[in-house]
């Protein structure tokens, strides 16, 4: 049997991830998983039911109960659960937990793009492809925080700059799973680039990469 296919893309926070696998997945007709869905959705349990999510044996027993139902909910995408998922997502509990849901989604007979931290390096470091998406933290806070006016939410952006730099700072100092680009991930800065030009450098990333096995 092949390996199946696998676009896998890590970065920091709001460098863009999300709205270029998406498009990806429509793209190339493939299956689509935010795999920070799953952290936001272990960090929201925590805090509804009162758990430190700074706790590694309680946070790990919330992601064993994580069931698909935990993940529907629109609210987990917002700003804020992002720094409880960061902070649950520091545990190895909770990471092992997670993996076999990646992995099954990964390994669906159609095709996969995976987007999170950890995809190229940890949960498909098979992947033929690999696409590490950056952006200066000055150009990811200013996206956030233009994301929360267009909602109608007053917001501070030397505030957000600032969350966006302790969230790189926990993400990629962790022990477990830190954040880096795998060593033959393909880096993609979109500083200077709007949507469409990510997208199109990332579909010649794709299409430069070994083909797809019908
Ligand atoms: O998934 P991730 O947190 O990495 O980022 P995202 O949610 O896909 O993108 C964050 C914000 O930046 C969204 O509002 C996008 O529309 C915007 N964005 C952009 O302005 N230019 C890009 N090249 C990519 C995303
Ligand atoms: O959209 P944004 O990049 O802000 O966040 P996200 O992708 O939803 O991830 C939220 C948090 O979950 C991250 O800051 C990471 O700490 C964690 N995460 C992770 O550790 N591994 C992943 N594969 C995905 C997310």
């Amino acid at each position: 049997m092949t390996d199946p296919y696998v676009i896998a893309i890590d970065g920091p926070a709001a460098a863009g991830k999300g709205t270029l696998a998406k498009r990806l997945a429509e793209h190339y007709g493939l299956g689509y998983l935010d795999t920070g869905l799953l952290y936001r959705a272990v960090g929201r349990l925590a805090r509804e039911r009162g758990v430190d999510p700074d706790d590694a044996e309680a946070a790990g027993r919330l992601a064993r109960e994580l069931v698909p139902s935990h993940l529907d909910d629109g609210s987990l995408r917002g700003h804020e659960a992002g720094e409880w998922a960061s902070r649950v997502a520091a545990h190895p509990s909770v990471r092992t937990a997670l993996t076999d849901f990646q992995r099954d989604f990964a390994r669906r007979p159609g095709g996969a793009v995976l987007d999170g931290r950890d995809i190229g390096t940890v949960i498909c470091p098979q992947a033929p492809v690999k696409i590490f998406v950056t952006a200066s933290a000055e150009v990811r806070a200013r996206r956030r925080t233009d994301e929360l006016l267009a909602k109608g939410r007053g917001v501070d952006y030397a505030q957000i700059l600032d969350e966006v730099r302790q969230r790189d700072a926990r993400d990629s100092g962790r022990s477990t799973a830190p954040l880096r680009p795998a060593s033959d991930a393909r880096l993609l800065d979109t500083s200077d680039l709007d949507i469409e030009a990510a997208f199109r450098a990332a579909c010649a990333i794709v299409d430069a990469s070994p083909p797809r096995i019908p």
